[in-house]
């Protein structure tokens, strides 16, 4: 049962909302349809002819899967840092944990903060019991203040939806988002999140659902070394040199090749070393995940791990799929995923995957100060590509949670 103040902040969570929860809900969002067209446009442009036709991810139906005042916990006139100082004695940490407890999300709202991310990052570790340290990524990442990290892609690229680190056998139980700036029109560089559960459901009742529980996963990321500057481009309009995903020496944060052997080692890869020590490692697991507190297996894996992710990513869009594994050079794109016996997934398995996510999607519209934490296992998190208008700036700052090792599925524990 809902506190009164939980319901005097509810309501009005609900009426600062209410345009987004009404008919006015897909028009609100309407910014960013645009956007995706244009970068689909201009993805069509510099396609290899040798990949196959695009899929351009929708993230929602127009209709949110959840609706906000579910999530939303209305800060308005709290003092937020003498709050999170009282820890568990303050009555709205209680209830941003107790939501987070209940749904797997929890959108702190007004919260007075602005910019200061040091103090978002005190919001968002509420529901955490432990930050984990950020090594083994995929993107590059840099650090804005402690244990606040960059989310490391650039605007221009839409990001498919995916659970974070589901590429290696440690990944993270929850994630927060901390907004620094935003954009000043309402709903654009919104961020989507995927209710998990019911796209778990769904996707278990179709023909891909039951080849991926059997077959499992394969994820091949291959990653450049910072020293070989032999294949770099331009840079690109992120600032890092076109054609270059990840190096090595950042993903994993190491120097020396024993260095990186053994930390791919710890991640579960399997590593093979190309000409200019190009890194290629293999990693097979389940698409699946099984989530104790649901005891049952939750959908653990999307196509933001294939060479789709490079869609519209500048510096990688123009690049072709590699041949195979062991021919991957740095001038391919450096993402694929197979199954987990080495066969392909099909356009149909492909469109299967994107639309899955698609039809559970929720927007989070961002204000300045607001702080996001998801669940990791419960929800999948991806945006659409964004432009920015003369003196609009959106920056997000990342807070990981506490690690674990992946189980992967665990038999009989099926929705
Ligand atoms: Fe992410």
């Amino acid at each position: 049962m809902l506190s009164l103040t939980r319901r005097l902040r509810t309501q009005r969570a609900l009426s600062t909302l209410a345009s987004a929860n009404s008919a006015g809900s897909a028009s609100l969002y309407n910014g960013y349809q645009a956007d995706l067209e244009q970068a689909a446009a201009a993805a069509q442009n510099v396609r290899d002819p040798s990949l196959p036709e695009l899929i351009v991810p929708q993230f929602w139906t127009g209709t949110p899967a959840m609706s906000a005042s579910r999530y939303v916990v209305d800060c308005t006139g709290a003092d937020v840092r003498a709050e999170v100082a009282k820890g568990d004695n303050s009555q709205l940490v209680q209830e941003i944990k107790g939501t987070f407890e209940d749904l797997g999300v929890v959108h702190m709202k007004n919260t007075g903060l602005e910019e200061d991310l040091a103090s978002m990052r005190l919001c968002a570790k509420l529901p955490m019991p432990a930050e984990m340290v950020y090594e083994g990524g995929a993107n590059y990442r840099d650090q804005l203040v402690e244990n606040v990290f960059d989310t490391g892609a650039p605007r221009e690229a839409w990001l498919h939806y995916h659970h974070e680190m589901a590429y290696v056998n440690q990944s993270t139980r929850m994630l927060g988002f901390c907004a620094k700036a935003v954009c000043k029109e309402p709903g654009k560089g919104a961020m989507f999140l995927s209710d998990n559960v019911a796209v778990t459901r769904d996707i278990l009742g179709t023909e891909f659902g039951a080849k991926l529980k059997e077959r499992g996963i394969c994820y091949i990321r291959c990653l450049t070394d910072r020293e070989d500057t032999n294949n770099l481009g331009e840079v690109n309009s992120v600032g890092e040199p076109a054609g270059v995903y990840n190096h090595w020496q950042q993903s994993f944060g190491c120097d020396t090749i024993p260095e990186v052997e053994a930390a791919a080692k710890q991640k579960g890869l399997a590593l093979q070393w190309g000409p200019g020590r190009y890194l290629r490692t293999k990693y097979y697991t389940s698409g699946f995940e099984y989530f104790p507190p649901l005891d049952t297996n939750l959908l653990y894996s999307s196509v933001a791990d294939h060479d789709m992710w490079f869609d519209t990513w500048p510096g990688m869009s123009q690049l072709p799929r590699m041949a195979s594994y062991a021919d991957a050079s740095p001038v391919d794109r450096p993402l694929y995923i197979t199954y987990g016996d080495d066969s392909e997934m099909t356009k149909a398995d492909l469109n299967t995957f994107v639309d899955a996510y698609d039809q559970h999607g929720f927007p989070i519209s961002w204000e300045t100060g607001d702080v996001v934490v998801v669940c990791n296992y419960r929800f999948a998190h991806g945006r659409p590509n964004y432009s920015l208008a003369e003196g609009e700036e959106r920056e997000l700052g990342v807070v990981l949670g506490e690690m674990f090792d992946r189980v992967g599925q665990k038999p009989g524990k099926w929705l």
